[in-house]
């Protein structure tokens, strides 16, 4: 199929440091899976250029593919991205009701920012090309699109969580979102339960003309599980550590829905409920910055860092600190290689579209345990893992008591059932069950007269 991609974040980006150019590809989850997608098929990648020295490259090839950038000024990428993606859309999705800002004035900004990604869809768009839209920075972007008369099967996939309809029904932009998503012939979300969420927001807010079941899916996005599986043997960073006790190990971006304090908290409960574990459980948690130019997201960093810097006064001795903690950006070898050897992953966010994390430790250990939130939605596709409520402090401490506890037998089965799980629902099938879906559409003659092609 040959796309016009769009989403807020480029494949990559370029960045002008100390007097030298460099590119930057940008390593997300999402662009990552795309960019897959993109490399085979060729095709329009249209997307936000904020590299401070993109402006020289509005359009490039890279890699099989056209990247064509928009670009903001700071006044747009004020309003559209710190306040009303990341102030209004992002904290409500995902159940943080008391963070929700309501700015009238960001809304519109958001509109506004939205149409230039409407308007570069108009430009790039040929009559065989299928648009395929992604996430909530760019919820606006199907009905633009429309009212600029491209009539293009478009496909929209949702990244996040989809709340419960009388959640969204909060926002007061609630009806303007879902009239705009439903302009899409396909739209696909990563779990059952966020589908239902956003057929029922459709029937509560804007029943739309068509059956909302018929243009939904919810397909979960996977992983490139070779690449995770066949990496090259590396050296394991964790053995001095693992000489004396076991691993725990977390990797996130520095956010609110990752239940980062809560996690500090269940390792301190574990040293308090069982003793001997003292000087025997090492909790690696690496932090990379994100959304930094977002007020509350450096206060967070604060809270945590004050939080994890008490525990380990209070634990700690001078052999040993509970908590290793690392803030910045982590190198895929290294990250590799700790997802390789760690003993226990804990991905315990309070809530979480997916938690791609948790698929990549799946496919790269060798023999660790999954530690995972019931609210990511990768729950629904790793019921192996021990499965926790990230708001239960003492459960969470018991399950890390029990994984550092556990048979190596008991360890392999759960692991091996879980490698299974993603390597067959991965990356490549994800591309493919998405592509075989939006054919059957295609041919279906009532999706394509509800926009009159
Ligand atoms: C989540 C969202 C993505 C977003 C990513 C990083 O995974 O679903 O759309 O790109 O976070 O956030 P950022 O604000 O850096 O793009």
């Amino acid at each position: 199929m040959k796309y016009v991609v769009v989403t807020s974040r480029c494949p990559v980006s370029h960045d002008r440091t100390g007097g030298r150019e460099i590119l930057r590809r940008n390593v997300g989850g999402v662009v990552t899976a795309l960019h897959q997608a993109m490399k085979t098929n060729g095709g329009v990648w249209i997307c936000w250029g904020d590299g401070n020295a993109d402006v020289n490259y509005p359009v490039e090839q890279y890699d099989g593919y056209t990247v064509a950038r928009i670009f903001l000024n700071r006044y747009e990428k004020h309003g559209f991205y710190d306040e009303y993606s990341n102030g209004t859309l992002w904290p409500l999705f995902h159940y943080f009701r008391e963070r929700v800002r309501y700015l009238d004035e960001s809304f519109e900004t958001y509109r506004a920012v939205n149409g230039k990604f409407a308007e570069a869809v108009k430009k790039h768009t040929d009559p065989d090309s299928v648009i395929w839209i992604h996430d909530y920075q760019l919820s606006l972007v199907p009905e633009l699109a429309r009212k600029l008369g491209i009539t293009n099967f478009m496909i929209f996939t949702w990244h996040i969580p989809w709340v419960s309809s009388e959640f969204f029904n909060i926002l007061p932009q609630a009806k303007e979102l879902v009239d705009s998503i439903t302009q899409a012939d396909m739209i696909t979300f990563h779990t059952e339960l966020y589908r239902k969420n956003f057929r029922e927001s459709c029937e509560r807010i804007s029943p739309p003309e068509f059956n909302v079941d018929d243009r939904t899916s919810a397909f979960s996005l996977g992983i490139d599980s070779d690449y995770y599986s066949k990496i090259e043997e590396t050296a394991n960073p964790l053995e001095n550590l693992q000489k004396n006790g076991k691993v725990i190990f977390s990797i996130d971006r520095l956010d609110y829905t990752k239940g980062l304090i809560n996690r500090a908290l269940s390792v301190e409960r574990v040293l308090k409920k069982y003793p001997e574990t003292r000087g025997r459980l090492h909790y690696v948690m690496m932090v990379t910055p994100s959304r930094t130019s977002v007020s509350e997201y450096l206060k967070m960093k604060r809270d945590l860092e004050t939080e994890i810097g008490r525990i380990n006064g209070s634990h700690g001795d001078i052999r040993w600190q509970p908590i290793i903690y690392m803030y910045g950006k982590v190198s895929d070898r290294v990250l590799l290689s700790y997802y390789r050897y760690a003993d226990i992953a804990l991905i315990t966010p309070v809530m979480d579209g997916l938690n791609l994390v948790s698929k990549e430790f799946v496919a790269a250990s060798r023999h660790g345990i999954l530690i995972l939130s019931e609210f990511a939605g990768a729950a629904f596709n790793l019921p192996q893992a021990l499965i926790v409520n990230p708001n239960d402090i003492n459960a969470m401490a018991d399950s890390i008591y029990s994984a550092m506890n556990m048979e190596p037998g008991e360890i392999d089965r759960r692991l091996e059932a879980m490698k299974t799980s993603v390597t067959r629902r991965n990356l490549k099938w994800w591309i493919e069950v998405i592509e075989k879906r939006a054919r059957a559409l295609m041919s279906n003659g009532k999706v394509i007269s509800a926009h009159g092609h």
